[in-house]
C-alpha cells in the first residue's frame, strides 16, 4: 500500500513554458469592475487599481493575462475601451446580460499586466467582428507610430506600444451561446485568414485558434481536425477548456477530475498531429490550456454565493465560487496533469483571476483574500518551473464511477535547472487514508527535505470567507525524511503536498 516512483533526470519530460501559470481576467461579473479595479476603494491608486488585489495577484504569480474575454470578447467593440473615459460608451453586454460601462480598457488593463509583472494575451472578436476589426486592434495595440491607430494611441496617452504578442483567435466558436457562433468550416476559414492577415503586420505573433469548448461537444475532436485543416500553417496553438465540479456527491470521481484533463490533452494532441500528419507538416501545434478550474456550475451547490441576476445590472455577482479545501485539492490535480503534459502545453490559463471562478476574491470598499485554490497555484507557480521529470507512480488504487480504477497518488517532479532542486507535487485521492510515499532518487544531488507543505484539513469543506479570511492554509508536514537517494514521506488523506528537495 506504499506508492513508490523513481525520479531520474535522464528521463524528462519538458522545460516547463512559464505561460503554463497564466490566467484570465474577463468583463464578467465582478472580475475587472471591484474586483481588480475600484477606484474609491481605500487601497486603489491613482489609476484606480486596487493594491490590494494587485499584491496577491503579484504573490501568486501569474505568467500570460487573457482578456478581455471569454464569452465577453464575441461582442467587444474594443475602440470602445480607449480615449477618455468620459466618452466611452455604455453597451450591452449579450454574453452576461450586463451592462458594460468600458471605464476599464485597454489601456488599464496593459497598466494592470506591468504592475503584476505578466505578459498580456489579448482576444480579438471573431464573433461579431472579424479580420478587419483585428487589425485595426493589432496596429492600435503594437505598430510604433506613425499611422492613423499608433498616433491615437499615442494621443490617449500610451507612446509606447503594448507590444502583445499571444493573440486568441476569439473564443469557444464551437458553442452555440457564442454571439456570432460558427461551424467549424465557418471558424477554420475566418481564424485562418485573420491569422494570415496579423501575420501580414508582424510576422511573429503567437496566435491560438479555439479548439473544442470541452471534451463533451458533439463535435468535439472533429472541429479541432476541420480548423486546423484550414488554419495549421498559421497558428501556433489549439485552445482547450475544462471545468469540474462535485456531481451528485460523489467525491471519489470528482477527486480524479485530472484523469479527465490528462486524456482531454492527449486526445488533442493526437489530433493535432494526425491533421499535421495529412499535411505532411514539418511543424507541431501546441496546446493553450487557455480556461481550467473547478466551477459550480450547479446553482445549488455550497460552493455558490450569487443572489438571483438582474438584467443588464452593471459588475453583478456573477459565478462568485467560494471554494474548499477539497476543490483545492482537485485544482491542484489539475495543475499537476498540465505540468505533466508541459511538453505540448505551452500556455494555460486558471479561468479566472478575481472574483469569478477564482483564487482571489475581493469585496466592494471591504477586503481581498486568499480562497484555498490560492496556495497550490501560488506554490506550483513559484516551484514548478524548470524541467518537468518523467514521473511514472505505482500507486494503491481506488474505485470511481466516472473514471473505473484510478491511482490514489497523482504527482510530478519539476527540477530547477539553475539550482538543481527538486520540487515534487503530489495529490492523494483517497479521503480515508493516509498514503505512504517512497521516491527512489537517481541521477541527482539531493540531501535534503527543504519543505513538505500541505494543504488537507479536518474539514474538507472548510473555505476561506469574508468573516474568516485565514480559515484554510498550508501547514508544515512531519516526518518526511531524504536518506542515502530515497525520500519517504506520508500524504494525509484528501491533501495537496509540495515536497521541495535540495
Ligand atoms: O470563464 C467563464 C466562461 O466560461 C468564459 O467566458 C467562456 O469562455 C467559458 O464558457
Amino acid at each position: 500500500t506504499t506508492a513508490r516512483f523513481t525520479l531520474d533526470p535522464a528521463f524528462a519530460v519538458s522545460e516547463v513554458d512559464p505561460r503554463l501559470f497564466g490566467s484570465f481576467v474577463e468583463h464578467l461579473g465582478r472580475c475587472v469592475y471591484t474586483g481588480i479595479y475600484e477606484p474609491g476603494h481605500p487601497a486603489a491608486d491613482a489609476a484606480g487599481l486596487r493594491t490590494d488585489v494587485l499584491d496577491l495577484v503579484r504573490e501568486l504569480g501569474v505568467t500570460a493575462i487573457r482578456y478581455p474575454g471569454g464569452n465577453f470578447v464575441s461582442g467587444y467593440k474594443w475602440e470602445d475601451s480607449v480615449g477618455p473615459k468620459e466618452d466611452r460608451p455604455r453597451r450591452l453586454d449579450l454574453a452576461w446580460r450586463s451592462t458594460e460601462s468600458n471605464q476599464f480598457g485597454l489601456s488599464e488593463f496593459i497598466d494592470f499586466v506591468r504592475k503584476v509583472g505578466g505578459t498580456p494575451m489579448m482576444a480579438v472578436n471573431l464573433g461579431t467582428r472579424g479580420v478587419a476589426e483585428a487589425l485595426e486592434l493589432q496596429e492600435y495595440a503594437n505598430h510604433p507610430a506613425g499611422t492613423a491607430l499608433s498616433d491615437l494611441r499615442a494621443a490617449h496617452g500610451d507612446k509606447d506600444p503594448f507590444d502583445i504578442k499571444l493573440w486568441c483567435l476569439g473564443n469557444e466558436m464551437d458553442g452555440p451561446w457564442q454571439t456570432g457562433h460558427k461551424t467549424a468550416e465557418e471558424y477554420g476559414r475566418l481564424a485562418a485568414e485573420t491569422a494570415r492577415a496579423m501575420r501580414q503586420i508582424d510576422p511573429s505573433v503567437e496566435l491560438v485558434a479555439c479548439g473544442s469548448s470541452n471534451s463533451g461537444m458533439d463535435t468535439f475532436a472533429q472541429w479541432e481536425a476541420t480548423v486546423l485543416e484550414h488554419a495549421y500553417e498559421l497558428v501556433d496553438h489549439v485552445s482547450l477548456h475544462a471545468y469540474y465540479e462535485e456531481r451528485n456527491g460523489d467525491r471519489d470521481s470528482f477527486l480524479a477530475s485530472a484523469v479527465d484533463t490528462e486524456s482531454f490533452i492527449e486526445k488533442i494532441v493526437a489530433t493535432c498531429d494526425h491533421v499535421g500528419a495529412k499535411l505532411k507538416s514539418k511543424k507541431k501545434i501546441n496546446l493553450s490550456f487557455d480556461e481550467w478550474n473547478v466551477w459550480y456550475m450547479n446553482p445549488e451547490a455550497p460552493a455558490h454565493t450569487d443572489p438571483p441576476q438582474e438584467d443588464w445590472a452593471e459588475a453583478p455577482r456573477l459565478l462568485e465560487n467560494h471554494y474548499s479545501v477539497v476543490d483545492a485539492v482537485v485544482f491542484g490535480s489539475l495543475l499537476i496533469a498540465l505540468l505533466r503534459h508541459a511538453d505540448r502545453v505551452k500556455v494555460a490559463c486558471l479561468a479566472q483571476l478575481v472574483n469569478v471562478i477564482a483564487p482571489i476574491l475581493a469585496e466592494p470598499g471591504g477586503p481581498a483574500w486568499k480562497q484555498t485554490t490560492y496556495f497550490p497555484f501560488a506554490a506550483a507557480s513559484k516551484y514548478g518551473r524548470g524541467t518537468v521529470l518523467d514521473v511514472r507512480p505505482d500507486s494503491p488504487t481506488y474505485e470511481t464511477e466516472q473514471f473505473g480504477t484510478v491511482d490514489l497518488l497523482h504527482t510530478t517532479a519539476v527540477k530547477n535547472d539553475e539550482t538543481g532542486e527538486v520540487t515534487i507535487f503530489a495529490v492523494n485521492r483517497s479521503q480515508t487514508r493516509a498514503l505512504p510515499l517512497e521516491a527512489v532518487l537517481h541521477g541527482l544531488d539531493l540531501t535534503r527535505v527543504v519543505e513538505h507543505s500541505v494543504l488537507s484539513d479536518e474539514d474538507p469543506d472548510a473555505r476561506n470567507t469574508l468573516e474568516n479570511t485565514e480559515r484554510v492554509a498550508p501547514h508544515a508536514a512531519t516526518g518526511t525524511t531524504l536518506t542515502d537517494g530515497t525520500l519517504s514521506a506520508t500524504l494525509e488523506p484528501l491533501s495537496w503536498n509540495v515536497i521541495r528537495l535540495a
